[in-house]
């Protein structure tokens, strides 16, 4: 069942703001990035309720007072600081950008991985390619060119990558080991952790790693460290190379976060193969985040804006889905929903999946 999605409708006065502080989110964004970066928030978080003068802040801070002003002032208006006599002082959002994860890992991802790219996005929507791919790197999708990406640029796309996963990976494991499978397919399996996690799990399994090479050296590397790298096989492959079927007899076959990277079609493909390389008594979990089924603004904000991420870098026609598409997807491959888990965490639905 979709959660509700809460409208509400703003006073033309307020809507005049949200367009003014939409037409100048770039340059808003880039304030809040500098008053992180150059240590402006964190002097106001050491300030006390009584806050800093500029003045104060640039001696701390060592920065330049007519810079420190500029950003101080941007904060302002961008509620990441309040005023009050000459004195600044941290605001919820200036906190909230300067501590919390998520917003952390977000910012990250916009600014090293996305921003360059973005100004693509018409040519993207016409073409159907990843037309800011070009500022990253000469491949046709990101996939191909995430083991290469410039340092700085790949941590904030695993960062990213890895706030979303790793919650969800203690929740679903229970789920997966209650049918005790010997042999486990990661599908999309990235640098290994939930393989990893499925290894010191239980001592029985056995698991296979699917990705593209330069993903699987990394994985490799990670399992390697565990010592129990002797039950994990490594399986390269292009998954939209439709005549590369995947290793068979699998009593499960795990896909998080993944499937969000193809089109439709491309996923009816995956699942058929899927289906194919299931044992007789096999499941398949699907676990993704999907737009409709969120209870909090937040989150349905950052998927949508995930989705122009996929769309103008990472390969040009995929996206964060509607439940009901996926729902469609799995059942033209062939499968049937055995159970739907969508309170796997704050925002994951897991689909457990037989033929059928
Ligand atoms: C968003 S990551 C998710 C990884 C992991 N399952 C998780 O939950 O964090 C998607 C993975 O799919 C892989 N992938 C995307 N397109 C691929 C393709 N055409 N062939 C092989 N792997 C691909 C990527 O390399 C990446 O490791």
């Amino acid at each position: 069942m979709s959660k509700r999605i809460v409208r509400d409708d703003k006073s033309l006065y307020e809507t005049k703001a949200d367009a003014q502080k939409l037409a100048f989110a770039p340059l808003a964004f880039h304030a809040a990035l500098a008053l992180r970066d150059l240590g402006i928030l964190s002097t106001l978080a050491n300030s006390g309720p009584t806050g800093f003068s500029a003045e104060r802040v640039a001696q701390l801070a060592e920065l330049p007072l007519y810079g420190v002003k500029v950003l101080l002032e941007a904060g302002l208006v961008c509620d990441l600081v309040a005023l009050e006599e000459d004195h600044f002082r941290l605001r919820k959002l200036g906190l909230l950008v300067l501590q919390d994860a998520m917003t952390r890992a977000n910012m990250d991802f916009t600014a090293d991985v996305c921003y360059r790219g973005m100004p693509g996005l018409g040519e993207a929507v016409k073409t159907g390619k990843p037309a800011g791919l070009k500022e990253l790197g000469p491949w046709s999708t990101i996939y191909e060119g995430l083991a290469h990406l410039p340092a700085h640029v790949r941590q904030s796309w695993f960062a990213f990558d890895h706030y979303y996963s790793d919650g969800l990976f203690p929740a679903a494991l229970p789920i997966v080991f209650a049918h005790k499978p010997k042999r486990l397919l990661d599908v999309g399996a990235n640098t290994g952790k939930f393989s990893k996690a499925c290894l010191e799990r239980d001592a029985d399994v056995n698991v296979t790693l699917l990705d593209l090479p330069g993903q699987l050296d990394m994985a490799r590397q990670n399992i390697a460290t565990t010592g129990r790298g002797a039950r994990a096989t490594y399986h390269p492959i292009d998954f939209l190379d439709t005549t590369r079927e995947f290793p068979k007899d699998q009593d499960a076959i795990w896909m998080s976060q993944f499937l969000d990277c193809f089109a439709q079609d491309e996923i009816v493909s995956i699942l058929e193969r899927a289906r194919r390389a299931l044992a007789p008594n096999g499941r398949l979990y699907i676990v993704d985040t999907y737009w409709d089924n969120q209870e909090h603004a937040a989150a349905r904000f950052v998927l949508v804006m995930t989705t122009l991420y996929f769309t103008c870098l990472a390969n040009g026609n995929s996206k964060m889905y509607h439940s009901d598409d996926m729902r469609g997807c799995v059942r033209r491959a062939g499968f049937a929903i055995e159970r739907e888990v969508n309170d796997l965490t704050l925002s994951h639905t897991m689909f457990v999946c037989r033929p059928g």
